[in-house]
């Protein structure tokens, strides 16, 4: 659509920024904490960048104090962090730790005595071992039980004070990774059948814990984030185009339309009856779906990049390419599904340094086949640059990330303008993390941390960057301002 001037953002848009504990808190084996998958996995030689650890992370754990405060000093409305399920019930589904309630009732206190809005996401992968040593996690639809106790438990004790909850992060990303490419816990490959029985089971820990926090809180808003990419057909012959549908069908709906209908998409449902790959599902799980549907209050987001999509015949590219896991441009291959699509790369589009598609328009698209489809608002729940960051004279000059955030808000605006209702914009991320796989050279936090792939190496001291100022300027004139090129 095009419109002579912008409406601008929405009076409460809540301007965030975002982490996950893993990848935030170190302290893993302290105050009670049981070990998660993510513990034992970054301890399997090669599997993450230089051995990569979370074990001290950006040491949010104690230093949330100081974190918080800098959040508040930049003027963010909202902060999405979330919680170690092994911090509150360490083995999974035995003993609730007291201890870890209290740093998160903290933290949660900590953001409201600055008027921030604590923004909470339930599961964010780090599952605790013990179930998946027990049962075999995600692969045992007991694991759905054991997920809603953990939930209930948040809401009961943070439901007072948390009003917006994030269910499950990207449960796309961390089951393909998981089962598809052996690049998370617990690291199988090409397990198709397993890969879709595993999503049914978290659909409906997604689906009992909406309607489990709804019956406790009432007016909270939940919904789940998903990491969507929107995908263009590579070119105007018809089978590209229908190859976007499959696309569309077996990597974007498949998520979507359960969060927001309770249902698969019946091509997806069809192209799985032909393999023996549907999930095994009980009776009455569709109407819970349903009904947890018609309670979700928005659409979570996390949007980094699109997706090209062509035909891929019959004997071509079957499987995930390589990942850049390194930062050395170019090194990612291409990924396909023989016989339906594959994605190669858009030569329209510049690309990071680890190869992601940088397309701010892409982020109105998502908005707007969101609003279409699902006529849901949305939350967006992740969105950023990963990059490397140099220290000069003490300050950190991120002009790239400043242009990359920049023309996504730009685009961001458009999509309200477009009638798209966005209730918030996360970054990823507030401060530089762990990337679970890419180590602590890719940074994409306002603020910069002094550590390098080392445990010993830094003081862990914080900086803002330059970025950090910038948004600073954008949240205090709500999107007015900061925004000019
Ligand atoms: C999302 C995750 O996949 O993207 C984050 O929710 C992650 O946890 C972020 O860190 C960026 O990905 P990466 O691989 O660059 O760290």
């Amino acid at each position: 659509m095009y419109f002579e001037k912008t409406n601008g953002f929405p009076k409460d848009f809540l301007w965030g920024a975002a982490s996950a504990a893993y990848q935030v808190e170190g302290a893993w084996d302290e105050d009670g904490k049981g070990v998660s998958v993510w513990d034992t996995f970054v301890r399997i030689p090669g599997k993450t960048f230089k051995a990569t650890t979370g074990d001290k992370a950006v040491d949010h754990y104690h230093r949330y104090k100081e974190d918080v405060r800098l959040m508040a000093e930049m003027g963010l409305k909202t902060y999405r962090f979330s919680i170690a399920w092994t911090r509150i019930i360490p083995d999974g589904n035995g003993e609730i730790n007291e201890k870890g309630l209290a740093f998160y009732s903290n933290l949660i206190d900590e953001c409201l005595k600055y008027g921030i809005v604590p923004m909470v996401t339930v599961y964010h992968w780090d599952l605790p071992q013990a179930l998946q040593d027990q049962y075999g996690g995600w692969e045992n639809r007991r694991i759905v039980d054991d997920f809603v106790r953990y939930a209930k438990t948040l809401f009961e004790n943070f439901g007072d004070r948390v009003k917006y909850w994030i269910i499950i992060n990207e449960q796309n990303v961390f089951t393909g990774h998981g089962w598809l490419m052996a690049s998370h816990p617990p690291g199988k490959a090409g397990d198709y059948k397993t890969f879709y029985q595993v999503n049914h089971h978290a659909f409906m820990a997604h689906a009992k814990s909406v309607l489990a926090l709804k019956e406790l809180w009432p007016d909270a808003k939940v919904g789940s984030s998903f990491a969507y990419g929107p995908s263009y057909a590579v070119t105007n012959k018809p089978e590209d185009a229908m190859a976007k549908y499959d696309y569309d069908d077996l990597q974007n709906f498949y998520w979507m339309d359960i969060y927001a209908y309770g249902r698969y998409p019946r091509a997806a449902v069809a192209y799985q009856l032909s393999r023996g790959i549907a999930p095994v599902m009980e009776e009455g799980d569709e109407e819970i779906l349903k009904e947890a549907a018609s309670k979700v209050d928005f659409m979570g987001v996390n949007y980094y990049q699109t997706t090209s999509v062509e035909y891929n015949p019959v004997d071509g590219v079957d499987g995930m390419g390589k990942m850049n896991t390194t930062g050395k441009k170019g090194t990612t291959e291409i990924s396909g599904v023989a016989g339906m699509y594959r994605n190669p790369k858009n030569t329209n589009l510049p690309t990071t340094d680890w190869d992601w598609t940088i397309d701010p328009m892409g982020l109105r698209y998502a908005c707007r086949e969101i609003t279409s489809r699902y006529d849901l608002p949305i939350v967006i729940s992740e969105n950023g640059l990963g990059a490397f960051d140099k220290v000069e004279d003490g300050q950190i000059h991120d002009p790239y990330r400043i242009a990359y955030l920049k023309e996504h808000v730009k685009e961001l605006r458009k999509a309200c303008d477009d009638g798209c209702r966005v209730l918030a914009y996360c970054t990823w991320s507030w401060s530089d993390v762990l990337s679970w796989l890419n180590g602590y050279q890719k940074r994409y936090g306002f603020v910069y941390i002094d550590r390098e792939e080392d445990e010993n190496s830094g003081t862990l001291n914080r900086i803002p960057k330059d970025s950090y100022y910038w948004y600073k300027t954008v949240i205090a004139s709500n999107g007015a301002e900061g925004l000019d090129d």
